[in-house]
């Protein structure tokens, strides 16, 4: 059941009390303190920024950008990145396909999407040849926002596929075949590199990895980049990796700002200056079959994917990105840097 009780922003916040450092919240020390101190008020206060900023509209692509969220690393803020991206740049007024192609359905439960088995998913599309508009749903709360679904039969998919015609490109097919005007579609991963990352791969243009911030972070990526490239020199000649977003940022650690370095390091500019703070909103808001953005509008987590999605926008337009002032809650590694000084 979904609950649609924290819709209108965070006055009406289920954890109602003060986000201290305990809980997780707000890490950075960046946001400066709130006119009105309490915590209604900052909440209103910081709702009302992010709904602003979310109006903001923003450059719209030429063609369709295809992003495929990957990183064969589990847990590292893929499933999250994704859906709490698209609604973003769906709330900056792009019209947004999320493609759930991880038999976990995690992408489907957190846009509120119905995915028992019985409903029509992306496993019909990759091995029926069911048209995608036949199973595409539109996102309630987020205008714009569209989602394909994955159920539990997409778990036999990766064996299924091996012995269809084409079984690479499937999914590519399947977009191409969509006619429904779209701005962006982001397709989920699962944390593996099999059949499945590999229709993503040949669908779209652009790889978007998201990096945890922690030990080991980059332990794995040769893998990722080395199909890549692969998938680049015989499926799919446009493909490169275009961003990579450093998520569960933890401000208090030192480890999280060498981790950053080291990524920035190694990848230069396709690391977005935004990253993602760990922030408990973000994490609590799938279980309401919502993204942060209806969760906790004001949160930073909220600020945080609105941001990034401006970056992600403007660099596709060649526009350079100028990060917003500090107090506006977005999370450029430089402020948090100096907020932990
Ligand atoms: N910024 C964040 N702050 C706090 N928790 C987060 C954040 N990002 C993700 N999480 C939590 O971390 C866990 C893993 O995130 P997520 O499911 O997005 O990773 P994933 O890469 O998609 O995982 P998988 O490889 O299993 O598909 C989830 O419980 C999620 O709620
Ligand atoms: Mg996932």
């Amino acid at each position: 059941m979904r609950s649609n009780a924290n819709i209108a922003g965070p006055m009406t916040d289920p954890v109602p009390g003060p986000r201290t450092e305990s809980m997780g919240e707000d890490v950075s020390r960046e946001t400066p303190p709130p006119m009105d101190d309490t915590p209604i008020g900052r909440a209103a206060q910081l709702a009302v920024e992010a709904l602003g900023r979310a109006g903001e509209g923003l450059p719209r692509p030429e063609q369709t950008r295809v992003m495929v969220v990957a990183n064969q690393k589990g847990g590292v803020g893929k499933t999250t990145t994704t859906v709490n991206l698209a609604a973003s740049l769906a709330l900056h007024g792009a019209r947004v396909l999320v493609i759930d192609l991880d038999p976990q359905g995690n992408a489907s439960t957190a846009l509120g999407i119905d995915h028992h088995a019985e409903v029509p998913s992306i496993y019909d599309v990759l091995i029926d040849s069911k048209p995608l508009s036949e199973v595409v749903q539109p996102v309630p709360d987020v205008e714009g926002l569209f989602c394909a679904p994955a159920t539990i039969d997409l778990a036999g998919a990766e064996i299924e596929l091996v012995s269809l015609v084409a079984r690479e490109s499937r999914l590519e097919r399947a977009i191409q075949a969509y006619e429904q005007p779209l701005d962006y579609i982001l397709i989920d991963c699962p944390p593996s590199l099999g059949l499945l990352t590999v229709n993503a791969l040949v669908a779209g243009a652009e790889v978007l990895i998201p990096i945890q911030c922690e030990y080991y972070a980059l332990e794995g990526l040769g893998q990722l980049l080395r199909n890549v490239d692969l998938v680049r020199g015989h499926l799919n000649p446009d493909l490169h990796v275009s961003t990579i977003l450093l998520t569960m940022y933890d401000g208090r650690t030192r480890l999280a700002s060498q981790v950053a370095e080291e990524v920035r390091t190694h990848f230069g500019n396709e690391v977005l200056r935004t990253s993602i703070p760990r922030s408990v909103r973000i994490s609590e808001a799938p279980s309401y079959g919502q993204t942060v953005l209806t969760y906790d509008p004001g949160s930073s987590g909220a600020l945080s994917y609105l941001e990034a999605a401006r970056e992600i926008a403007l660099r596709g337009v060649g526009v350079t990105y100028d990060a917003q002032p500090a107090h506006t809650g977005a999370h450029t590694e430089q402020s948090i840097v100096e907020g932990i000084q």
